[in-house]
């Protein structure tokens, strides 16, 4: 059984309304919402924005309802220029942005102690997202890339540069990098689909409030088709 995450009321609303008799269980001040989408028992659930509620969502998903993937849908900041408002990105892998132990020689972006940098999405879960986009997002783009989390919205072209040279990444957002470490510590697979709602960048606060539904609306277009086909 997939759950599926977003961190905003927007983002889970239209699956939830979706779901056929959903059974709402509240923990730790989140309504987690299961019941069938296409058929496939699931889990819904509205995290939170940033880390911690993002992570602390993926161990109740575990705990209490056993699930054995994490989708996590929502909208990104673009760190490329060819990546438009509108396009959807798909994990490759997600790193932490925001986590600083330079001092003790460790890269931008890696936990002391942990061994992986990145966090790499699941290979099943990823080719499956790009064939379910092209059947029911056909206008959009897809990219496969680097998503990059941290506990900040990024709207400033010198903090967009200095995550590009150091990271690499396709997007920027506040939760991927939560959730797959915290699906990596339970070995379960994890996916992040994010619909590009800003560029990041000066522009990114008038851009975000225009585009932010039309993000949503591609972003939970392709997750329930993963959840039918998964
Ligand atoms: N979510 C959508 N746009 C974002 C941005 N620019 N920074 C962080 N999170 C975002």
């Amino acid at each position: 059984m997939l759950g599926i995450i977003g961190a905003m009321a927007e983002e889970v609303e239209l699956l939830k309304k979706e779901m056929v008799q959903p059974e709402i269980t509240s923990v730790a001040g989140m309504d987690f919402y299961r019941g069938r989408i296409g058929g496939k028992d699931t889990v819904v659930v509205r995290s939170g924005v940033g880390k911690v509620n993002s992570a602390v969502c993926v161990q109740i998903l575990v705990d209490r309802f056993g699930v054995d993937g994490i989708v996590n849908t929502g909208i990104a900041g673009s760190l490329k220029a060819e990546i438009n408002i509108g396009d959807l990105v798909l994990a490759t892998d997600a790193v932490q942005h925001d986590v600083d132990a330079t001092q003790f020689s460790y890269p931008p972006g890696q936990i002391p102690q942990l061994e992986v940098l990145a966090f790499e999405a699941d290979q099943r879960l990823r080719e499956k997202a790009v064939t379910c986009c092209r059947q029911v997002n056909p206008d959009i783009e897809v990219h496969e890339g680097r998503v990059l989390t941290g506990d900040q919205f990024v709207s400033s072209k010198e903090k967009k540069a200095w995550l590009s040279e150091t990271f690499g990444g396709a997007c920027t957002e506040m939760e991927g990098a939560a959730i797959a470490q915290a699906a990596y510590l339970n070995q379960i697979p994890f996916l992040i689909v994010r619909a590009i709602s800003d560029k990041a960048d000066d522009s990114a606060q008038m851009d975000y409030e225009e585009f932010e539904r039309l993000a949503i609306i591609h972003s939970v277009n392709l997750t329930r088709a993963l959840i039918e086909h998964a």
